[in-house]
């Protein structure tokens, strides 16, 4: 944190005032301190969904929602979707900066060494429901890994917190892979360390089907980027959940599996599953577009996909996502008809005032299910694969709050307004 106690605002209230530090952040934006508001006011602030709030400092990601910038360790997205592979961008996250050869290479090998998960952790995945949502399930079997792994649970162990960081890495494309294989009844494909990290995952998902040559490079590629483009997003909800779960001292493996239950949720990484039923609902049901509008204007329903807490002019992910699109879909020989749907009901809600005041544009939510479902994903993997991607991000600012010297357990105030004290019946 940069601080520049020169600088202060006031607070005039009923006792007096108070002077309050400003910091100024690296791009220069202003944080205001509010650590002596209650001590010297009695008073606590108000913030629903923690809109105005900063709950701590981080290096990680830059995000200006006004520009549309997005900056992972200062680096633009734009330039590691084009150029980076989802190694090097993980890595990236989670290190601080990007690795040499040797580093990326070291770092892939262990990964590869650890992709295996053990034998009854696949017995015991075998036995969850296979008919149940994947993100129930991955989140369930991350939480156990701490079970298995007890040697790498204890955030006070620099050399346990990175054992984690590389089994959750190595671990979680596995888990996923056989989850998903379950529940279309076919047996799991044990990673294959000849193949990268990527790849494996494809081909562990699915097997001899997984496409190959120039269609397999570019299912490598648009997997590898959009795995890329979900790497981190600073203090999103699922990540604010994995850091207040981490601030209990709380193990890696049960913050991130705290984590992938937040981000499960449709407001926040279900949304890609929603908006391809939302999709497949418009399409099925023959209403217009207008009229599908006019129903989301009258709040009867969201446009899942379409606004974002933060970025309030374009998602920079958004375009990236689109160009991808149209590559996969142009592989093939009929027109995709929920992608030009998809096409059509962007561009009549980026035409109508409801959402241009309100400041709604497509999010990085809003193409990506119409690309995994040209892939062969089930709509309900496509939240995993949001969680594989964010994975390096949650790690990050885990690993980034055991160092934080501000840092604290995570604990809210309340703005009171329940009943004032009664007495209970029959005590007078
Ligand atoms: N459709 C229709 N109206 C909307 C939408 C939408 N998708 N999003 C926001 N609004 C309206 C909202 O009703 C409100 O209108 P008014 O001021 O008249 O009451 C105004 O826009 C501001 O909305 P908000 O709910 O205060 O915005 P928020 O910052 O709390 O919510 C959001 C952000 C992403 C949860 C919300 O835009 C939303 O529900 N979008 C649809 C779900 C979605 O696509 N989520 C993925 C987000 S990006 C990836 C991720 O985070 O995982």
């Amino acid at each position: 944190m940069s601080d520049d106690k020169e600088r202060t605002v006031e607070l005039h209230y009923e006792g007096g005032v108070l002077k309050l530090p400003v910091f100024t952040g690296t791009e220069g934006e202003s944080t205001i301190e509010l650590k002596t508001l209650l001590g010297s006011t009695g008073m606590t602030t108000l913030d629903p969904g923690f809109g105005n709030t900063a709950s701590c400092s981080s290096k990680i990601t830059y995000i200006d929602g006004a520009a549309g910038i997005l900056r992972y360790r200062g680096y633009p997205i734009e330039d590691l979707a084009v150029h980076s592979t989802f190694l090097e961008t993980a890595y990236l996250v989670i290190y601080g900066e990007l690795p040499d050869p040797g580093k990326l290479k070291e770092f892939s090998d262990k990964l590869r060494d650890n992709a295996d998960i053990p034998a009854d952790m696949g017995t015991l995945i075998d036995a969850m429901p296979r008919n149940g949502h994947p993100m129930a399930l991955i989140s369930s079997a991350v939480n156990t890994l701490a079970a298995y792994y007890e040697d790498s649970a204890d955030p006070e162990d620099e050399d346990q917190v990175e054992l984690a960081t590389i089994r959750l890495m190595a671990k979680l494309p596995t888990i996923a892979a056989r989850i998903y294989r379950n529940s279309i009844g076919e047996s799991p494909i044990a990673p294959d360390d000849s193949l990268d990290y990527v790849d494996n995952f494809i081909r562990m998902t699915f097997g001899d089907k997984a496409p190959t040559g120039d269609l397999g490079d570019l299912f490598n590629k648009a997997v590898g980027m959009l795995l890329v483009l979900h790497a981190d997003h600073e203090l999103n909800c699922s990540t604010a959940t994995v850091r207040v779960v981490g601030s209990s001292k709380a193990d890696i493996f049960a913050s991130v599996a705290s984590g992938i239950n937040a981000l499960s949720g449709p407001s926040h990484g279900g949304a890609n599953q929603a908006v391809l039923e939302m999709l497949e609902e418009i399409r099925d049901s023959g209403i217009s577009i207008e009229d599908f509008l006019e129903k989301v204007k009258a709040r009867e329903m969201r446009l899942m996909g379409f606004g974002h807490r933060v970025y309030k002019n374009f998602d920079p992910r958004s375009k990236e996502i689109k160009v991808l699109a149209s590559q996969i879909l142009d592989q093939h020989d009929s027109p995709d008809e929920l992608f030009a749907l998809a096409l059509k009901l962007e561009a009549a809600a980026l035409q109508d005032s409801y959402f241009t005041e309100r400041k709604l544009y497509p999010n990085v939510d809003f193409y990506t299910g119409v690309i995994y479902r040209t892939m062969g994903f089930p709509t309900n993997m496509f939240t995993v694969l949001f969680a594989l991607g964010r994975l390096p991000g949650w790690i990050a600012h885990y690993r980034e709050q055991l160092h934080d010297p501000a840092f604290r357990i995570a604990r809210p105030r309340q703005h009171y307004i329940g009943s004032t004290e009664r007495r209970y019946p029959g005590q007078g």
